[in-house]
């Protein structure tokens, strides 16, 4: 097996101004002092550390994630970026991508942060309705939103927005008026994600005390019929079950990286990274809160505690499941390790959700709606 050339690399920046209700990613409430810049400069050593077991590779993209990196200081943002620059070989069409609230404070530094060398944005808007932002518990209103949107179609050549649909009382008409008015931000990509109640937030709280209830099945399944519907129509390709882009240059080069099974690291906190280093697939997680991170990367160089080499059915399962989440689905070939008995197979295509494809494991767009389904069935 030949080494992968390319390489992703993900940063993730875990401080947030308040924490939304709904959501379970790895985030702190910024409360300033000396640990945001002690932790840009722990990514940096991290990543020059990672760079000393990958070797040369091709720098394909770089993708700041979070938490809210818009936050940080462009000038630590910059240094990161051109760490990673240094370290590997920037491809021609190397995609930087940053996160980004759409409040005003952080609309005012898109410039800086398109001088430090981000090229894409992804916005999140979640909402151009005032009501449903503040049910989301966010700190900016639709106004300051397309504000955002507008400042950063200006400063960057490529924009994606962030949407929250599948609200409590949303109509599928309601929807599809509010995705044209997103649609009218001119974005290339959009990604429509369907509210989730994840375990331990505020809002399993509030939906365990009967406070709200989030669509039944069926309206889901209208609400998620409409934005396929929709976007469609103005011209975005569902490539990836939540994500549509305008034209194959518009997609997502980062979070292909994922879905097609490449090499990517993780560097920040509660980063995760998938590396092929001798012909099998190493898995790494970085220490979760800040301190400990910053603290790992100082005893160890590495933020993370261990490279865990991922077994042949088990690298097949990831495999199979970020691969059914895109048009192009998985080779067959790739998810051998899984055994997957062919009459299963013929089963899941008479039922019509995988499409009828020798080579490949294709979800159609009705298994694309029963995705845990699918892969449940394939992979056990
Ligand atoms: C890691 S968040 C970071 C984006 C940025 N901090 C923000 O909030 O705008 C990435 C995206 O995941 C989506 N998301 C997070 N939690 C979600 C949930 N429980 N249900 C649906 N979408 C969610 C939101 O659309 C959000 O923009
Ligand atoms: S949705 Fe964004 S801003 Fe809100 S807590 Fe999560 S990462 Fe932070």
């Amino acid at each position: 097996m030949t080494t992968p050339a390319r390489l992703g690399v993900y940063i993730h920046w875990p401080y947030c101004a308040r924490i939304c209700p709904y959501c379970d990613f790895n985030v702190f409430r910024n409360r300033g002092g000396p640990e945001p810049a002690a932790l840009a400069r722990a990514i940096v050593a991290d990543l020059e550390a990672q760079a000393t077991l990958t070797g040369p590779r091709e720098l394909a993209s770089i993708f700041l994630g979070g938490g809210t990196p818009s936050m940080m200081d462009p000038a630590w943002a910059a240094e990161i970026i051109s760490a990673a620059r240094r370290l590997w070989s920037p491809a021609a069409d190397l995609e930087v991508t940053l996160e980004a609230n759409p409040t005003d404070a952080e609309a005012a530094r898109f410039d800086a942060f398109a001088a430090a060398g981000v090229n894409r944005l992804s916005l999140g808007l979640q909402s151009l309705d005032d009501a449903a932002l503040q049910f989301l518990g966010r700190n900016h209103d639709a106004a300051s939103g397309r504000r955002a949107a507008d400042a950063a179609a200006r400063a960057f050549p490529r924009l994606s927005l962030d949407l929250i649909y599948a609200r409590p009382g949303q109509s599928p008409a309601a929807w599809a008026e509010e995705l044209q008015r997103a649609i009218g931000l001119g974005a290339e990509h959009l990604s429509p994600y369907q509210l989730t109640i994840e375990t331990g937030t505020a809002f399993d709280r509030a939906v365990r005390r009967g406070r709200f209830a989030i669509p039944d099945a069926d309206t889901g399944a209208e609400l998620y019929d409409t934005t396929q519907r929709v976007l469609a129509a103005a011209g975005f390709e569902a490539y990836e079950v939540s994500n549509h882009a305008r034209g194959a240059a518009a997609r997502s080069r980062h979070n292909l990286i994922y879905w097609e099974g490449r090499d990517y690291l993780g560097a920040g906190p509660g980063a995760h990274g998938r590396i092929t280093l001798d012909g099998a697939r190493q898995a790494t997680h970085a220490a979760a809160r800040p301190a400990d991170y910053i603290a790992r990367v100082a005893e160890r160089g590495v933020g993370f505690a261990a490279r865990e080499p991922l077994g042949a059915r088990e690298a097949a399962q990831e495999r199979l499941l970020s691969g059914l989440r895109i048009t192009e689905g998985v080779a067959l070939v790739e998810v051998a390790a899984l055994e997957i008995a062919p009459e299963r197979i013929d089963e899941l295509v008479r039922l019509g959700l995988l499409a009828d494809d020798p080579q490949r494991l294709r979800a159609t767009s009705a298994g694309r709606l029963v995705l845990d389904r699918l892969t449940a069935e394939l992979a056990t």
